[in-house]
């Protein structure tokens, strides 16, 4: 787990100067990797196998000058991207994840097409707890009110991101979704619907309601028509910042994935408040997200956490990655206990059981 590494330091004074500065060069490093990506350079020296590529033939292609070449790629060294042999850039391990690995290239995209511009303004969204990084994208209070009209790359990029993780889980939990045999399914925070389609097409008899703010609803209910699903879902365009919002009752089963980290403790006790209030006499709830508490590798929690910083200059302004240890408190407040945890779901998911403690 992550956390062991708050423990005292035992790199040495050298070994931390040096991890200062790639902190402190972390975002031109992070623009010359993703330019020689984007721009074909890793893939022409990744052809040439262990005999890589020298500036000169690589310049012969006309594609990029010797000094764009030279510019890139030293920083690509330095970053243990390529590697050089004798005159010949060579891809290096990172390299090869750079350009094959899909969560990689998922996280870069999100990161470059979604966050970086606004980042720059982190203090000011900070100290305000408002996502004002938004208004590099448009005028919306928060992202979700936007997102059906975000502007290209940035709307591809935050679905893929968003997708990519979701869409490797769902079809690992139905079992758990369908394990109460439930009617009644409630999907809140529905999005394009991925979850939605996926239970449909796994239990004929369920009946859906989707959740969502108006704009993702058209989306979903688009892909349904697409789908020929329209006439099994119910759709409730709903605001769940609004505390006088009920949600419909009688449900056997309420589903929120990925979906409580867009909102503040508070909402997030709101919201439970209000799930608690529309379940059916023995109906549960499932909520499958991403804690960076619960992930067996380092390399999961420090991608969580480093999502953390998105949700406020982006997002909603007060949201986060979680630990599951808050969504537990917040949820026995509004009288749910939690009966299981599973873990190590899709990439880095879990999946919390609750139901009605009385
Ligand atoms: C991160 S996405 C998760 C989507 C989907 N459940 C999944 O697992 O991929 C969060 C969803 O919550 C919705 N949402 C955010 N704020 C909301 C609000 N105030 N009321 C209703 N839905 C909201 C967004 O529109 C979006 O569809």
């Amino acid at each position: 787990m992550l956390n062991k590494k708050f423990s005292p330091p035992r790199q040495s004074a050298f070994d931390a100067r040096f991890e200062a500065q790639k902190i402190a060069f972390g975002p031109v490093v992070f623009q010359c990797v993703r330019y020689a990506w984007k721009r074909g350079i890793l893939q022409a020296i990744a052809d040439a196998g262990d005999t890589g590529r020298s500036v000169d033939s690589l310049a012969e292609e006309g594609r990029w000058s010797s000094y764009v070449l030279k510019v890139v790629l030293e920083t690509c060294l330095s970053a243990g991207v390529v590697y050089l042999d004798e005159g010949n850039y060579v891809l290096d391990k990172t390299g090869f994840c750079i350009l094959t690995d899909s969560i990689t290239q998922v996280n870069i995209d999100f990161n470059h097409d979604v966050c970086y511009q606004a980042l720059f303004g982190l203090e000011q969204t900070l100290d305000a707890e408002k996502p004002l990084g938004l208004k590099v994208f448009g005028d919306w209070p928060t992202l979700y009110e936007g997102l059906a009209q975000l502007p290209e790359p940035a709307r591809n990029s935050w679905l893929a991101f968003d997708h990519y993780y979701s869409d490797t889980s769902f079809p690992a939990i139905m079992p758990d979704v369908f394990a109460t045999a439930p009617r009644r399914v409630m999907d809140i925070g529905a999005n394009t619907g991925k979850f939605s389609l996926a239970a449909l097409a796994a239990d004929a008899a369920v009946e859906l309601h989707a959740v969502d703010l108006p704009g993702q609803l058209a989306v979903l209910e688009t892909n349904l028509r697409e789908a020929g699903l329209r006439e099994r879902v119910v759709l409730h365009p709903t605001d769940l910042l609004d505390d006088a919002a009920a949600l419909p009752g009688g449900m056997d089963l309420v589903w929120m994935s990925q979906f409580l980290s867009c909102f503040s403790e508070q909402a997030i006790a709101s919201i439970f408040r209000r799930v608690a209030a529309a379940l059916a006499p023995r109906g549960q709830v499932l909520v499958m997200d991403t804690f960076w508490d619960r992930q067996r590798y380092d390399i999961a929690s420090y991608c969580l956490i480093n999502t953390s910083p998105y949700f406020n200059n982006l997002a909603s302004g007060n949201s986060k990655v979680y630990e599951s240890a808050d969504y537990i408190r917040l949820a026995r407040a509004a009288g749910l206990e939690l009966l299981t945890a599973r873990d190590g779901i899709g990439y880095c998911h879990s999946l919390l059981r609750f139901a009605r403690a009385d």
